[in-house]
């Protein structure tokens, strides 16, 4: 079985991560210049032993002094660059093996709250292959429009050339966060699916959640994010760095809630190596 990431993951170092901690703090005092160049925009796939010691370093320092806006922006280099499209390809078995096959109560639920608020448009961000927003066009009755945003652009471009998809679906290449603030409408059903949110930082999940609860009721959020093993979900509100990867456990009942929403389910279950947390949360 495997083990569920947790906080602990991202703090207990190894032998070479401390070493290569150490020499990126003695690269970062020989080349500050490059480190300063690396702390505004991070590389998640650094080249050359200077780099990738120097990163090793600046995101422990990061973690140390919870700079959010450093792993935020890690987070997004990595997703929209080779790391990104590497997932993408190797990608679509998780609708089956995750959605399909874990999140059926889940999804009974949604489609329950879906028959009383009809929502008319589905805005999916971290669609990436597209598969759940295709199927969820397909069993939501009502659905005018259905828009999927990815950060990846070759993901992106592949789902617009492909020819499988329900005609009023549209894909786009966008930032999911600034996408809400400018483009996004009320009377609609926003899903993220399989840990999409991890990746944004606490402000900006607030801002969009924020913005969503004020300016665009009716709507529902559909999430099935991860969190980690060891976060406290029932006491601990911060949003907190975990895993390998860095990205943030939110406490996404209190984030909701906190935003204006009502959570009107949760349920977790665990796929691979992580515990995954759906939540479905309505506007008041
Ligand atoms: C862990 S994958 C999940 C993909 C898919 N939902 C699934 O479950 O298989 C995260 C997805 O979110 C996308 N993503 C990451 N940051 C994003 C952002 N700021 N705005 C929009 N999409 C983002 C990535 O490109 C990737 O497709």
């Amino acid at each position: 079985m495997n083990k569920i990431l947790a906080i602990e993951d991202a703090e207990n170092y190894g032998i070479k991560q401390r070493a290569k901690i150490s020499l990126g703090k003695l690269a970062a005092k020989a080349a500050p210049g490059r480190a300063k160049q690396l702390i505004r925009s991070p590389l998640s796939a650094p080249k050359g032993l200077r780099d990738k010691s120097l990163m090793a370093f600046l995101k422990h320092q990061a973690r140390l002094e919870q700079r959010a806006e450093f792993f935020e922006a890690l987070h997004k280099d990595f997703w929209r660059g080779k790391g990104g499209n590497v997932f993408a390809e190797n990608c679509d078995h998780r609708f089956e093996q995750m959605f399909i096959a874990n999140q059926k109560p889940d999804f009974e639920q949604l489609l329950k709250i879906c028959a009383t608020r009809k929502p008319k448009k589905i805005v999916e961000f971290g669609c990436n292959s597209g598969l759940l927003l295709n199927y969820m066009v397909k069993q939501i009755p009502g659905i005018e429009s259905a828009i999927g945003i990815d950060i990846n652009q070759q993901q992106i471009e592949r789902n617009q050339q492909a020819d499988h998809f329900e005609p009023i679906i549209q894909f786009l290449v966008h930032d999911g966060v600034q996408w809400v603030l400018d483009s996004a409408e009320e009377d609609t059903l926003f899903v993220t699916n399989g840990g999409v949110m991890e990746y944004f930082r606490r402000e900006r999940l607030d801002q969009m959640l924020n913005h969503i609860a004020t300016h665009l009721p009716p709507a529902i959020f559909f999430a099935i994010e991860p969190n980690a093993s060891d976060h406290d979900l029932d006491h601990e509100l911060d949003s907190i760095p975990f895993g390998q990867e860095l990205s943030f456990s939110h406490n996404y009942k209190d984030r909701f809630e906190s935003n204006g929403f009502d959570v009107v389910h949760q349920r977790s279950t665990t796929f691979e190596s992580w515990k995954m947390m759906a939540t479905i949360a309505m506007t008041r």
